[in-house]
C-alpha cells in the first residue's frame, strides 16, 4: 500500500520500484520512526486531532511494535512497503484499523525522515564516541605495559631520533582525542528536532514543537522548516569525523605493519588478528591492520558520495536525499568495525624491546649528542658537526655503532674526546635529554601517561 495511491490510475512499474523503494535499507530506521511516531501521536493528541483514548491505543501498538523492531523481529522481507514510514504505518492500520489512518495527520515523509536519521545519527555517534574511548584505553594500557621500550622514531621513513613506545601510542591517543571532540562538536550543533516541519513549508495543526523536540531527546525545533526537511549537514558532519578518525586508524595500521614487517621486527601480531596464506605456510599476515587501511576508501567514498549528492539540490526536499543513507549506515558500520579490530590488534602487540632497542641505536641518532659533547669541550658546532659526520662515515664502514668504536679510533677524529663520551652516546641517556614538555623524555611521558589514565578513570573525554 502506498501512501500516496489517490491521485494514481496506474501502478508502480517494476524498474520503478526498484529504484525508488528504500525499505531494504530504510529498515535500520524502524526504531527511530516508530519513536518519532509515538511523539508524533502525542502532539497531535494535545492539539486535539485525537482523543486521549485513541492516542493510548496508537502509542500502546508502537510501543509494542518498538520491542520487536529492537529484538529484531520484524518481518521487512514479506512486505511489500516503500519504505520504512509506509511500513510501520502499514502494520499499525493492520492493526488498527483506521485509527492508525489518522497518526499522518499534519506530518509528511519530509520531516519524519529528517527526524529519523538525525536520531539515528545521534544515537550512532554517541557509541562511536565511545568506540573511540575504547581504543584510547586501549592505547594507554599498551603504553603502560611498555613504559620502558625505546624504539626508532622515522621522517621520511628514515630512522631519525629514537622515541618511546609509550610516546608512540599516546600520539594515536591525542589523535582520537580530536575525533572524540568532533564527535561531540557535531552531537552538540544537530541537537535540534525537524518533527513538525510538514513537508517544507511547516504545519497547520498547533503541534507544540517544544514539546515534541524535547520528548525525542533534542534540545530545541530546527527554526526553519525548509532548512529542517533539507539539511543532512549532520550526517556530512559524522561521514567526517568518520573519515578523519578512520584516516588515523589507517595511519597507525601502516605504522604496526611495518612494525611487524621481517626487517624491522619491533613487534609481533597475535594469531587472532592475522591470518595465513594458502600458498607460503610461512606466512602470517597482518590483514586486520591491512582492511583498516583499505576500508578507508569507501568511508572517504561515502562522505564524497553524499556531498556531490547535495550539492545543488534546490531547496527543500528532493527525492536525491534518500541516497543519503547507505552510505551513512556502511561507513558508520565499517568504521566500528574497524575501531573494535584495532583494539583487539593493539592488545595483542609482543613488543620485541631489544631488537627496538638495536634498530634504534643502529641509526646514528647519537650523532648529534657527540657533536654536543664537543661544543661542551670548546669545539665551534659547525667543526663538531663535521667531526661527528666523520665518526659516522667511519662506523659505518666497520658496520658498527658509534659507541662500540674504541676510545683510540675516536680519538682519530678529535683528541678531545675521552672516556667520559660513552655515557652520553646511550641510547637511555639521549632520549630521557628530551625532557621537554610534549617530549619523548622519561619525565614527560609518564606524566603524559598518568594524565591519560587519570582521563580515563574519571571517564573523561578529552
Ligand atoms: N524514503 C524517503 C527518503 O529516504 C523518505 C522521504 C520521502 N518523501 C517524499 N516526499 N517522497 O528520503
Amino acid at each position: 500500500m502506498a501512501l500516496w495511491g489517490g491521485r494514481f490510475e496506474g501502478g508502480s512499474s517494476a524498474m520503478f520500484r526498484r529504484v525508488n523503494d528504500s525499505l531494504p535499507f530504510d529498515q535500520q530506521l524502524a526504531s527511530q520512526d516508530i519513536r518519532g511516531s509515538i511523539v508524533w501521536s502525542r502532539a497531535i493528541a494535545r492539539a486535539g486531532v485525537l482523543t486521549a483514548e485513541e492516542q493510548q491505543r496508537l502509542e500502546q501498538a508502537l510501543e509494542a511494535m518498538l520491542v520487536k523492531a529492537e529484538a529484531g523481529q520484524l518481518d521487512f522481507a514479506a512486505s511489500q512497503e516503500e519504505d520504512i514510514h509506509s511500513f510501520v504505518e502499514a502494520a499499525l492500520t493492520e492493526e488498527l484499523g483506521d485509527l492508525a489512518r489518522k497518526l499522518h495527520t499534519g506530518r509528511s515523509r519530509n520531516d519524519q525522515v529528517a527526524t529519523d536519521f538525525r536520531l539515528w545519527v545521534k544515537e550512532h555517534a554517541q557509541a562511536l564516541a565511545q568506540d573511540l574511548q575504547q581504543l584510547r584505553k586501549a592505547l594507554v594500557q599498551s603504553a603502560q605495559r611498555h613504559q620502558t621500550v625505546i624504539m626508532p622514531g622515522y621522517t621520511h621513513l628514515q630512522r631519525a631520533q629514537p622515541v618511546r613506545y609509550p610516546h608512540w601510542c599516546l600520539a594515536y591517543v591525542e589523535m582520537i582525542k580530536r575525533d572524540i571532540s568532533r564527535v561531540q562538536d557535531l552531537l552538540k550543533r544537530m541537537d535540534q528536532c525537524p518533527l513538525g516541519s510538514g513537508a517544507l513549508a511547516g504545519t497547520v495543526y498547533e503541534v507544540d514543537r517544544v514539546q515534541i523536540a524535547k520528548d525525542l531527546g533534542f534540545t530545541e525545533p530546527c527554526r526553519n522548516s525548509l532548512d529542517a526537511v533539507s539539511d543532512r549537514d549532520y550526517v556530512l558532519e559524522l561521514l567526517f569525523v568518520a573519515s578523519s578518525s578512520m584516516m588515523h586508524l589507517s595511519r597507525l595500521a601502516e605504522d604496526m605493519i611495518f612494525f611487524n614487517s621481517g626487517e624491522a621486527g619491533f613487534l609481533r601480531l597475535g594469531d587472532g588478528v592475522t591470518s595465513g596464506s594458502s600458498l607460503m605456510p610461512q606466512k602470517k599476515n597482518p590483514d586486520a591492520l591491512e582492511l583498516m587501511r583499505g576500508k578507508c576508501g569507501r568511508v572517504f567514498g561515502s562522505l564524497q558520495a553524499l556531498l556531490v549528492t547535495m550539492k545543488g539540490l534546490p531547496l527543500a526536499y528532493n527525492k536525491d536525499m534518500q541516497e543519503d543513507k547507505e552510505g551513512a549506515f556502511d561507513a558508520v558500520n565499517q568504521w566500528h568495525i574497524c575501531l573494535m579490530i584495532a583494539c583487539e590488534v593493539i592488545d595483542s602487540v609482543e613488543l620485541n624491546s631489544e631488537r627496538c632497542a638495536q634498530a634504534a641505536r643502529e641509526g646514528y641518532a647519537n650523532a648529534t649528542e657527540l657533536a654536543d659533547y664537543l661544543v661542551a669541550k670548546g669545539i665551534p658546532f659547525r667543526t663538531a658537526h663535521e667531526i661527528a659526520g666523520q665518526v659516522v662515515l667511519s662506523a659505518l664502514a666497520k658496520s658498527k655503532a658509534i659507541e662500540q668504536l674504541s676510545l683510540a679510533e675516536l680519538q682519530e677524529f678529535s683528541e678531545l674526546i675521552q672516556e667520559d663520551v660513552y655515557p652520553v652516546l646511550q641510547l637511555e641517556y639521549l632520549v630521557n635529554k628530551r625532557s621537554i614538555l610534549g617530549g619523548t623524555g622519561e619525565k614527560p611521558v609518564l606524566d603524559a601517561l598518568r594524565q591519560e589514565l587519570e582521563a580515563i578513570a574519571a571517564g573523561q573525554d578529552r
